[in-house]
């Protein structure tokens, strides 16, 4: 996997599913990087985040620059502006849809669309529960045009003790797959073995 280099420009897209309380530790993780971090947020988004976590894009921590999300001439829309990867966190099923579909009907999808042909990372942390016919097709569409199809997910096996700390190993996740190397990032393996006593009740 490729290691992220500082300075390296990254974008992160905020819609209306639910998962916002994932943002932070994920943006505290790529601040302590030192890469570049820009933020689109669609309109439901900013409802569900306020609705959520009582804040608005602006609050959220270490995002340079934020782009409207219906300007069609901000440095997203085009591959020439360099952006290394995009996480859209928390992608809503409407999102999804329209990136699998290469609809560009606002800037989100549009970057989206821009890092999918640019070969370079797309990550959806999909959200929704249970997912119909529709999401499911929607996801591999997307997955077979490249992206990464990652829900949020935490890792209940390392033991969280706080749904901050659950947030935080799907954080570590998302920092895998874009190479990040996250020094606080623990590992199925850092705890003892136990074997299972197969005979205990
Ligand atoms: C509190 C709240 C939670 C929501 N959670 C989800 C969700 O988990 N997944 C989803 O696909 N849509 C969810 N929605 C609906 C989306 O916000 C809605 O479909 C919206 O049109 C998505 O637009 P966007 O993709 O442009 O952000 C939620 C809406 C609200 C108000």
């Amino acid at each position: 996997m490729d290691t992220i280099t500082a300075n390296e420009k990254y974008l992160v897209a905020i819609t209306g599913a639910s998962g916002m309380l994932f943002l932070r530790p994920f943006l505290d993780m790529m601040n302590a990087q030192g890469v570049i971090v820009h933020g689109i947020c669609s309109d439901a988004g900013r409802d569900v985040l306020a609705y959520e976590e009582g804040l608005a894009p602006a609050d959220l921590p270490g995002i340079e620059q934020w782009f409207d999300l219906r300007d069609f001439s901000a440095p997203p829309s085009s591959g020439s502006s360099g952006y290394a990867g995009m996480v859209v966190l928390p992608c809503s099923m409407g999102t999804l849809a329209a990136i699998s579909c290469g609809l560009s009907m606002n800037l989100i999808h549009r970057a989206a669309d821009v890092l999918l042909k640019e070969r370079k990372k797309l990550i959806l942390a999909v959200r929704e529960t249970p997912f119909n016919r529709t999401h499911l097709q929607n996801m591999l569409q997307a997955h077979d045009a490249g992206a990464i199809i990652c829900p949020p997910m935490p890792g209940f096996y390392l033991k969280p003790q706080s749904l901050a700390e659950a947030a935080e190993t799907f954080a570590w996740r998302l920092a895998d797959q874009l190479g990040l190397p996250v020094a606080s990032k623990r590992f199925w393996g850092d705890r003892p073995h136990v074997e299972k006593d197969r005979h205990s009740a």
